[in-house]
C-alpha cells in the first residue's frame, strides 16, 4: 500500500459498519502470517482500562509536570517542599493502576501470540495489563510499576497489589516529609547487596533496561509486520524503533485514534480504538 492509503480504510464509515474495510482485510490476511508479527504499544492501549495516556486532553501530563513527576530530581524536591502532593499522585496513580483490567486489545493481543502469530509485544507501559491478559513474550522498555529494582546489583522483586494498596492508604493519611521518608523505607527496602530498592519505572533522563532494549531490537530484526497501537511515538528511543523494522523490511501497521506523525510511513493506518480495532482484526482472521 501507499502513502496516500493512510486512514482511508474509515474515512466516511457510519458507526454501524465494521472499522475495517474489505482492502484492509485483505491486507491483513496477507500480512498476519505465523510469526511475522511483532506490536509496539503504548498508553493508548489501556486508556480503556482507566489509565490514562501522557499526552493530549485529559492526558497526565496536562495535570503533571513531566519534569517535576516523571524526574528522579523533580520527585526528590517535591517529597521536601510539597510532600502532600507527592502522596496524592503516587496514591491517585496506583489506585488507578491496581483496579486497572486488560481491555480488549491486550487480549486479542495474547489471542494473536497463542496462534502463533504474534511472536511479542513491546511496551512503553509499566501497567503490567499484557501479561495480566495472557502475553507470554512482553518487552518493558520503561519498565514495571509492580516491581522495584536494585541499582546497585539490577535485582528485581514484584510487589503483590495488597502491599501496594496497604502503601497507598498509608500515604493517603501520613503525607509529611518525615512520615513519608519513614513509609518509603518500609517499602523499598534495602538489598542484601547494601543499595535501596527504588521504583522499576523507568523515568525520564534514565537510561532504559539494555537487555529489553536489546531484545526489542531482535524482535525487529526478523519481524514482517509490526503493530504500532495507541502510541504518539514521541519518546525515543521508543519512537525510532518503526523507522528500524521498516529499515529491515518490515512492513508498518499503525492503531491509533489520531493521526500521529508516523501514519505517513505506515503502509496502513487504522484510525480508531484499539478496543474495538484489534478483536476485528481476530475476526478477520478467523479466531474471534
Ligand atoms: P501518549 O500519551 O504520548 O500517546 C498515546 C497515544 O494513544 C496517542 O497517539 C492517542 O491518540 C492514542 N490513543 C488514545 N486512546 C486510544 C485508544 N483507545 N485506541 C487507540 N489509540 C489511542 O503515550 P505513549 O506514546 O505511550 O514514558 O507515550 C510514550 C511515553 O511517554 C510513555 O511510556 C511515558 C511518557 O512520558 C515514560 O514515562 C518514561
Amino acid at each position: 500500500m501507499r502513502q496516500d492509503d493512510v486512514g482511508r480504510d474509515v474515512e466516511g464509515l457510519s458507526r454501524l459498519e465494521p472499522m475495517i474495510s474489505e482492502r484492509a482485510a485483505r491486507y491483513i490476511r496477507d500480512n498476519f502470517k505465523e510469526g511475522a508479527v511483532v506490536c509496539l504499544s503504548g498508553a493508548g492501549i489501556s486508556v480503556e482500562s482507566g489509565i490514562p495516556a501522557f499526552r493530549g486532553e485529559g492526558g497526565l501530563w496536562e495535570k503533571y509536570d513531566p519534569d517535576i513527576y516523571a524526574n528522579a530530581e523533580g520527585l526528590t524536591g517535591l517529597l521536601r517542599r510539597q510532600p502532600a502532593k507527592l502522596a496524592d499522585f503516587i496514591a491517585g496513580f496506583y489506585t488507578l493502576l491496581i483496579k486497572a483490567r486488560p481491555t480488549p486489545a491486550h487480549q486479542a493481543l495474547a489471542a494473536l501470540e497463542r496462534q502463533g502469530i504474534l511472536r511479542a509485544v513491546i511496551t512503553q507501559n509499566i501497567d503490567n495489563l499484557h501479561q495480566q491478559a495472557g502475553s507470554r513474550n512482553v518487552v518493558e522498555l520503561h519498565g514495571n510499576a509492580f516491581r522495584v529494582r536494585c541499582p546497585g546489583c539490577l535485582k528485581k522483586i514484584t510487589l503483590e497489589k495488597e502491599r501496594i494498596k496497604e502503601m497507598t492508604e498509608l500515604l493517603k493519611r501520613n503525607n509529611s516529609y518525615a512520615r513519608m521518608l519513614r513509609i518509603f523505607s518500609r517499602y523499598f527496602p534495602r538489598c542484601e547487596c547494601g543499595g535501596r530498592f527504588r521504583t522499576d519505572i523507568v523515568l525520564f533522563r534514565e537510561l532504559l533496561p539494555q537487555e529489553e532494549l536489546a531484545l526489542a531490537y531482535r524482535y525487529l530484526d526478523t519481524c514482517r509486520l509490526l503493530l504500532l497501537v495507541g502510541t504518539s511515538l514521541t519518546v525515543i528511543p521508543a519512537s525510532g524503533l518503526p523507522l528500524y523494522a521498516k529499515k529491515n523490511g518490515s512492513q508498518l501497521l499503525e492503531i491509533n485514534q489520531e493521526e500521529t506523525q508516523f501514519s505517513q510511513f505506515c503502509d496502513l493506518s487504522l484510525k480508531g480504538k484499539a478496543d474495538e480495532i484489534l478483536p476485528e482484526i481476530l475476526d478477520v482472521l478467523g479466531y474471534a
